[in-house]
């Protein structure tokens, strides 16, 4: 159901290529809005490596109160080649995920009708799963430290953080979806028990804890090596997946190539609570080589769009967005790979317009 807050969505288009995508990811959901009958207000912020070498700024003084006004922000790419990496990273990205507490990263792995998959034989039927990686925990939280550094004693740690309430709020919302997305009703829990044997221990016995409250739905655990089989052996299997930030990283990458590529992947960060701002993005990064040539893909940003208009309640809107990129990449697009689509970047953008 819509929230009766409007729909008022933050633009940061970010690196490279980033604005070029986030440009179609906008002029398509203004297009939806439109045909829907939905208001909304949008605003740029120029937030990235250009201004970060011109100022020295990532996020400037104020940024986050500003955007905390903003139950909505469609994110480009971060990622620029002249800033050392994991500067950007974060001090933009995983700046704003632990800011606005956006808990859950949603990552739908579907593959569209006429995307090619590296997996032989397999079509929409066989890949069409949902992971759900817990955003805020695990080694992303910066926990660490040096001994002795820069000589042969060094010592390094690397602290993997978990809490009862971080995990159990993420396993619970991965119930609800489960049994909201009501396709095999089946939550699969991904970690690593049998090495990690404190952190995963709390997330093993969290799932059955909260497992009692949703009998509807079939339970399932993967080690994460043992996923990682499965998913290209038989990814038909899985409905949902919920699992640990840096496990889900990983494996979302491996399932987004199996979906056709960081072109078409979307992903989704979500802070489910009222008032929460949650931020949507491709999977993608910046890929400055192709930057201004009018030749990235901007199905993933466009996906991003409409996972955005699910999360803010215009679930119609946003069926109708997934629909017009199925027609799109069924009858149009030659490939999802830049540069080799048939069209350009905008013209994608176009294309999906016109189907809707
Ligand atoms: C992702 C990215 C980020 C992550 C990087 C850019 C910090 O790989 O969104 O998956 O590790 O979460
Ligand atoms: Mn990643």
């Amino acid at each position: 159901m819509p929230t009766n807050q409007k729909l008022r969505i933050a633009v940061i288009g970010g690196d490279g290529t980033g604005p070029e995508v986030a440009a179609e990811g906008m002029k398509v959901l203004d297009a939806v809005c439109r045909l829907e009958g939905i208001e909304y207000e949008s605003k740029e912020f120029d937030y990235g490596g250009e201004r970060y070498l011109r100022t020295g700024e990532i996020l400037p003084p104020g940024s986050l109160e500003e955007l905390a006004t903003y139950p909505s922000i469609l994110l480009g790419a971060v990622g620029h080649p002249d800033v050392a990496p994991g500067i950007l990273e974060k001090g933009m990205l995983l700046a704003l995920r632990f800011h606005f507490d956006q808990y859950i990263n949603l990552r739908p792995v579907k593959l569209y009708p006429g995307v090619e998959t590296p997996l032989a034989g397999r079509g929409p039927d066989d890949i069409d799963f949902v992971v759900v990686r817990e955003n805020t925990e695990d080694m992303y939280t910066g926990t660490g430290g040096f001994m002795k550094k820069g000589t042969p004693d060094e010592v390094a740690i690397q602290t993997a953080v978990y809490t009862r309430k971080g995990c159990e709020r993420c396993i619970r919302w991965a119930f609800d979806y489960t049994r909201k997305r009501n396709k095999r009703k089946r939550l699969t829990l991904v970690a690593k028990t049998n090495v990690l044997t404190y952190g995963h221990d709390l997330w093993w016995r969290t799932f059955q804890d909260v497992a009692k409250e949703y009998p509807d739905v079939e339970t399932d655990y993967n080690h994460v090596d043992a996923c990682c089989m499965w998913m290209v052996k038989n990814p038909e299997f899985f409905d949902v997946i919920v699992t640990t930030n840096m496990f889900g990283d990983i494996i979302t990458d491996l399932a987004g190539i199996l979906q056709g590529g960081m072109g078409v992947a979307a992903g989704g960060n979500i802070n489910p609570e009222p008032g929460g701002t949650s931020m949507f993005e491709p999977m993608g990064g910046s890929a400055p080589k192709y930057t201004g040539k009018n030749v990235i893909n901007p199905i993933a940003t466009i996906a991003a769009a409409a996972m955005l208009l699910e999360q803010a309640g215009y679930e119609k809107a946003s069926q109708r967005i997934i629909k017009a990129i199925t027609t799109v990449t069924g009858t149009k697009m030659k490939s999802q790979a830049a540069g080799r689509m048939g069209y350009g970047t905008r013209e994608v953008g176009d294309l999906v317009v016109e189907a809707l």
